[in-house]
Order: structure tokens, then sequence, then C-alpha cells
């Protein structure tokens, strides 16, 4: 039997890590993998023990994009029938952190993926890249828009009217990705960042992510309104008491998640 295109990893206490796992086409973005990237993160999304997760591919690949060979003939009304616009929305729509972890090509869709994420570690040799126009199509995952809101009009213009690749070192100069370490560092800084995720209050974990990409969505005005009620909802929670609590007699929190 073929290994699992997506396979579904623990790698530390609350922390989840998706592996894409077709590393022969370059983990290109086929629908049974999208399947199973919506799948996966809706049921950790919503599960009890899961406080943050890992996205990441193979040595060469995150993701090389959607899968060409699969779309290459289909029509209209069959890229309707597939719906991968709704799988975008759940791969998106993950209440819990998101950490993407980079090595090799993130193009296309992938580069998409990656922007769905909410924190991007990249490697050093890792590229990213809105290739679509080379192949007669533009970005359908999101790319012309949440590239354009990361590295504003200009840049985001260039890479996706010519194609061109992007290095890490680009990206993380333009704002694209959240930090660049060593090749073989990738996976492990990222599965790092999420370990310190994990053990902080969830509640405020979640409205914190709530916030900042609701409130990119709105008006300043609506989007501190909405940061101020959900600053206001969290003096509900026990975990807020026992961080003040806990800072105030000087000794380590235990926070319990609600
Ligand atoms: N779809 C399907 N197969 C892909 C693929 C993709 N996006 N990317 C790579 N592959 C396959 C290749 O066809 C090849 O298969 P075979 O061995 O059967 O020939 C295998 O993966 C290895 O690929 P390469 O030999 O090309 O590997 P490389 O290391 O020399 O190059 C690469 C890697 C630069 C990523 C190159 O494969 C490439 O340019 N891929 C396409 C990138 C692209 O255009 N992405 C955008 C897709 S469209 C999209 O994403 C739009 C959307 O959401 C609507």
């Amino acid at each position: 039997m073929a290994d699992p295109v997506v396979l579904l990893e623990r790698p530390a206490e609350g922390v989840a890590l998706i592996r894409i796992n077709r590393p022969e086409a370059r983990n290109a973005l086929n629908l049974e993998v999208r399947k199973l990237l919506a799948g996966h993160l809706a049921e950790l999304g919503e599960d009890t023990v899961t406080r943050a997760i890992v996205l990441t591919g193979s040595e060469k690949a995150f993701a090389a994009g959607a899968d060409i060979k699969e779309m290459a003939e289909a029509g209209t009304i069959e890229m309707l029938r597939r719906g991968v616009h709704k799988l975008w929305r759940a791969i998106a729509g993950c209440p819990k952190p998101v950490i993407a972890a980079v090595s090799g090509y993130a193009l296309g869709g992938g580069c998409e993926l990656a922007m769905t994420c909410d924190i991007i570690v990249a490697g050093e040799s890792a590229s990213f890249g809105q290739p679509e126009v080379r192949i007669g199509i533009i970005p359908g995952g999101g790319g012309t828009q949440r590239l354009a809101r990361a590295v504003g009009k200009y840049k985001a213009m260039k890479y996706i009217l010519t194609g061109e690749l992007i290095s890490a070192k680009e990206a993380f100069e333009m704002g694209l990705v959240s930090e660049v370490v060593p090749d073989p560092e990738v996976e492990g800084r990222a599965i790092d960042l999420a370990r310190q995720i994990a053990v902080l209050p969830p509640l405020a974990v979640q409205l914190a992510k709530e916030a900042v990409l609701a409130g990119m969505d709105a008006p300043l005005t609506s989007a501190l309104a909405l940061e101020a009620k959900s600053l206001q909802i969290l003096f509900s929670s026990q975990d807020q008491k026992e961080g003040m609590r806990a800072f105030i007699e000087k000794r380590k929190p235990k926070f319990s998640g609600r």
C-alpha cells in the first residue's frame, strides 16, 4: 500500500505536526492532500489536547503548488465541482495557531498554504513564489490578496505578474516570513515555537489569533472595538486570574484552559 500523502504526528505535548508526504511530486496539492489537510485541521481545531499545529512538507518542497497534472485538462464546471475554495476556507479557518515550517519550494498553492498559517519559519534555501501566470492562470488560494496584504501592492505585483521566485532572505526582508533558520533547523524551530504556545492559556491564544485576523479585514475602529471586547471577555476566564495572581505571587502559573 502507498504511504499516506498526509501524515499526522505528535512531536510534543499539546503539539500536532501535519506533514505533506508526496515528495516524488514535490508535495503538489492534489485533491486528496487538500481534503486530508482540511480534515486534519478541522479535527485538530476542535480536539481538547492540541494547542498548536506545525504544518510542514519534505526537504525539497513544502508544496510546489496545485497539482498541475490533476487540473491541466479540467473545464470550468469540473473546477467548480471540485470546490477547492471550500477546502481553502477550512484550512484557513483553524482557530488554533498554525506554524508553517518551510523547506524547499513553497510555490503557487504552496505559497498560499504557507500564507494561511500564522507564523512562517523558513530554511535558508527555501523559496517562495506565485508562478501561476507562467502556466496561464492566476493564484486561486488567496495569493493575490494575502501576498499583497503581507508585503504591499508593488512587491506583490512584481512577483504575481512575473512569477519570479522569492528567496527566503528576500521573503524575510519583505515581511513574508517570520524567521529564517539554517535548513536542518526548520522543523525543530517550528516545533519549539509551537511548544512555547502550547503551554500558554489557550483562550488568550485563540482570541489573540482571532483579533489579528478579523481585525486585518475590518476598519481600524471596528478592529480596535473587537480587540477591546476580546480582552474584556478574557477577564471571565480562570486562566486570566491564575496568570495575574501567579505573577503577583512570584510563582509559575498553572493554566487550566478555562
Ligand atoms: N503539479 C504536479 N506535479 C508537479 C508539480 C505540480 N505543481 N510540481 C512538481 N511536480 C512533479 C513534476 O512533474 C515531476 O514529476 P515526474 O517525476 O513525474 O516528471 C516531479 O514533481 C519532480 O519535479 P521536477 O523534476 O520539476 O523537480 P525540480 O526539483 O527540478 O523542480 C519545481 C521543482 C521548481 C517545484 C518544479 O517542479 C516546478 O516548477 N513545479 C511547478 C510549480 C508551479 O508552477 N506551481 C504552481 C501550480 S498552480 C497553482 O498552485 C495555482 C492554484 O492554486 C490555482
